[in-house]
């Protein structure tokens, strides 16, 4: 099965750092496709750059979409990257939309949701290429604790270790789980929402229109290994920057 991984990114000084860092990783991912989507009302050119570069060689094959977060959303306690998510969820089932005809048989592929400065190792991916619906896992460093994970009991996820906001119904970060694209296409209508927009929510909500706990394949060795990091990128001194430019060349970073 192919990988789809779907990937929000906005422009801040460390950008393109997180893109080049993420790059090394999916270049070492056989049948990876990455669904990069800015955040901005248009196109970059620094992500225009980055991805042409991408697909002229080595890289993993790159489709470079956008959408702009309406300013309302843009604040603190609002869950991020919503419209890009769903608009790379979009792009994906537009692929797969075939005209009215015998109807074409399953397609392999799995679907993630790839935030830019998360750390992913190449053993997650080898997981998640077995999905057959949705696929879970632990994810390190997040939640408040070194860790948060499913709960497996005979080989079925039962509930839940984490440290924040215990009573959502599926516990589990962005970085946690994957999805077959059969169960994208199949729930046409499933996309993230912003409603309530409680943080730690956005998960569970899309999680809920397309599965249940019972239904959940439990991955990394029933969920006792980690695989993926939910690091943070610190914030980029820059109290030093020049008011004007004062290099004699520019440069991009
Ligand atoms: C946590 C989760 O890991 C995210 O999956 C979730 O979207 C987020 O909370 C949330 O609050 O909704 P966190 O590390 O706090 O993640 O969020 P960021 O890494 O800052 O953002 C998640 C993704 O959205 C990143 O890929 C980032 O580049 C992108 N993003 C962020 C935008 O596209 N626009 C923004 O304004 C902010
Ligand atoms: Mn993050």
């Amino acid at each position: 099965p192919i990988i789809y991984a779907i990937t929000p990114t906005y422009s801040r000084p460390v950008q393109k750092a997180e893109l080049t860092r993420l790059a090394n990783t999916f270049r070492q991912v056989a049948r990876l496709h990455w669904i990069l989507v800015e955040d901005s009302a248009g196109v970059t050119e620094l992500v225009s750059r980055f991805a042409a570069g991408l697909n002229r060689g080595g890289g993993p094959p790159c489709t470079h979409l956008h959408v702009l977060t309406p300013r309302r959303y843009k604040r603190p306690g609002q869950p991020r990257a919503t419209e890009q998510r769903n608009a790379g969820l979009a792009w994906i089932r537009q692929r797969y939309q075939h005209a009215k005809g015998p109807p074409t048989p399953p397609t392999p592929g799995v679907l993630f949701f790839a935030d830019d400065d998360n750390t992913y190792s190449l053993e997650l991916f080898q997981e998640m290429r077995t999905t057959r619906k949705v696929s879970v896992w632990p994810v390190g460093l997040v939640g408040g604790r070194r860790y948060e994970r499913p709960v497996v009991e005979k080989g079925k996820v039962v509930g839940w270790y984490t440290g924040w906001r215990a009573g959502r119904p599926f516990a589990i970060d962005m970085a946690g789980f994957a999805v077959s694209l059969q169960v994208i296409l199949s729930n046409p209508k499933a996309v993230f929402r912003r409603h309530g927009s409680q943080p730690g929510m956005q998960e569970s909500d899309f999680l809920r229109q397309i599965t249940t706990m019972e239904e959940l394949e439990p991955k990394a060795s029933n969920c006792t290994k980690v695989l993926v990091w939910h690091t943070r990128t610190e914030k980029v001194n820059l109290a030093n920057e020049p008011k004007y430019h004062t290099d004699s060349v520019r440069i991009e970073v």
